[in-house]
């Protein structure tokens, strides 16, 4: 019996550890529309340290794969949500590239 809640305790810890990565302070992600900043500290802060609303069901915790859209960033970015909207918002998150972001 002992050393059947022992195994259990091993798989539960050893799946918190892989769960979590070290969280990186800024990630730059490149956009035709220009670059974003996304400020993962700061976030991070916002959520009071918890990682779940975020992982694993909007991204998963490495950069491997492009983001290819605002989709997730989004679930917060919208009227009525936790953050400014996208909508007239976009030099917020897009910075000018050159004065050619090509947003409005
Ligand atoms: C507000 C949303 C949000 C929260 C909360 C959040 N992350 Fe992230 N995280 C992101 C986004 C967005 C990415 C980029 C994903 C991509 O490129 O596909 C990312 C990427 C990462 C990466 C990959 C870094 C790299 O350079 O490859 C790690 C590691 C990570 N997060 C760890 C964490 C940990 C650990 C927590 C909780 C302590 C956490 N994150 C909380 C949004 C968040
Ligand atoms: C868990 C909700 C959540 C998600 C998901 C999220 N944000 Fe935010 N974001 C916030 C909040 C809350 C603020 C601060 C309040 C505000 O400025 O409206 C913020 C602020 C920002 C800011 C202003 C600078 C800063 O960090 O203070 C930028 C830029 C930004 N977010 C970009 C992004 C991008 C890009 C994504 C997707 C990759 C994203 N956010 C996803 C909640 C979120
Ligand atoms: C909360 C942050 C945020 C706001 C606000 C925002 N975007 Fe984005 N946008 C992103 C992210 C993140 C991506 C994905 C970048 C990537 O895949 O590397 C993106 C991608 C795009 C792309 C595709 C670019 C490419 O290279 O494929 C276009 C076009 C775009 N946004 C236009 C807009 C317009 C227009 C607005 C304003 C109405 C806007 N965005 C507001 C975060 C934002």
């Amino acid at each position: 019996m002992r050393s059947v809640i022992f195994a259990v305790a091993l798989v539960w810890g050893a799946t918190v550890a892989a769960e979590n990565k070290k969280p990186p302070d800024k990630l730059v992600f490149p956009a035709k529309t220009g670059r974003i900043t996304f400020d993962h500290a700061a976030h991070l802060k916002r959520r009071d340290g918890h990682c779940d609303f975020c992982h694993d069901k909007l991204w998963p915790q490495s950069t491997a794969e492009p983001l290819k859209s605002s989709d997730g960033c989004r679930a917060c970015h919208q009227a009525g949500g936790m953050a400014f909207e996208m909508k007239g918002n976009c030099k917020r998150c897009h910075e000018e590239a050159g004065g050619k972001s090509g947003v409005q």
